[in-house]
């Protein structure tokens, strides 16, 4: 596998295998892997000839009193891990090479719509630093194909609708969630839970499972449901910050005979921020 750290060492290489006539798909990720990355490395390596993956821990998706100074920053233990899945190239760029004169004067991306509302009520500018790094690395990368985890289930449609939005030639898949043996979705800020914290981690999971199954047996009243998870977490140990049931994709709110639903639930054990979903087909 090459590691490069420039911009022009990616574009010099793809170049390269694109006179080779090679696919290329790309995973943008923030580093500290798990099985879940190495997940969308693996669907890449079915899906094209050559899979980049980038590691950025991107400073215009935190805000001020977010974790980015804490992220864990583990690349020697990163680049072991997708040799061991045969990625192709790893793109590890310093921040400066992708904010040369800051992020706070780079120029944005923001999306409409699909960007407002659940994680952007208590991570307000998040979706415009994620859609803002992953428009610049599709610049440099300029793949034909780039993998998502569904973990991040907002963040997925706010990539889609500006790939559709900004005319991007590049195919957006979305991998299913990896989850632990107990049903907690793999995500880099698991490894912030103490052991009493892990012990709650999974209920959220089960919350979502247990609204998909009341809706699966006919429940419609939305609301009702949405207050009824709220509750739970909170008996759980949590503190929820949402509980939503959303139109799949669009996150609108859904009507009665709504056919495609998604579960979201976003809640806080202790200092630790989890994110859940559960798409489901009526
Ligand atoms: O999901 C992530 O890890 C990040 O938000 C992404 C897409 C790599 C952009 O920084």
């Amino acid at each position: 596998m090459l590691t490069v750290n420039s911009i022009a060492g990616v574009r010099q290489q793809i170049q390269s295998w694109r006179q080779q006539g090679r696919s290329i798909a790309f995973v943008p990720t923030m580093g500290y892997l798990h099985a879940g990355h190495l997940s969308l490395v693996e669907q890449a390596k079915l899906q094209a000839d050559k899979v980049v993956v980038s590691i950025f821990v991107n400073p215009m998706q935190f805000g001020p009193n977010e974790d980015f100074d804490r992220y864990p920053r583990t690349l020697n233990e990163d680049s072991a891990k997708l040799q061991g899945v045969d990625a192709d190239l790893l793109f590890a760029p310093p921040v400066e090479e992708v904010y040369p004169l800051g992020h706070s004067a780079a120029t944005r991306v923001e999306v409409p719509g699909v960007s407002e509302g659940l994680c952007a009520e208590k991570r307000p500018g998040h979706f415009t630093g994620v859609a803002t790094v992953v428009a610049k690395l599709f610049n440099i990368v300029q793949p034909d194909m780039a993998l998502f985890g569904e973990k991040d289930y907002q963040q997925l449609q706010v990539i889609r609708r500006m790939v559709a939005d900004l005319c991007f030639a590049i195919e957006i898949i979305g991998v299913p969630i990896v989850r632990e043996f107990d049903g907690l979705a793999m995500s880099s800020r698991n490894s912030y839970l103490n052991d009493a914290e892990r012990n709650i981690a999974p209920q959220l999971y089960q919350v979502l499972k247990q609204t998909a199954d009341t809706l699966a047996k006919g429940a419609r009243d939305y609301i009702r449901l949405e207050q009824a998870g709220l509750a739970d977490l909170k008996t759980a140990g949590f503190e929820p910050e949402y509980f939503a049931i959303r139109q799949a994709e669009l996150l609108t709110a859904p009507h009665e005979d709504a056919a495609k639903l998604v579960i979201l639930a976003a809640a806080k054990l202790g200092q630790t921020r989890l994110i859940d979903n559960l798409e489901l087909s009526l």
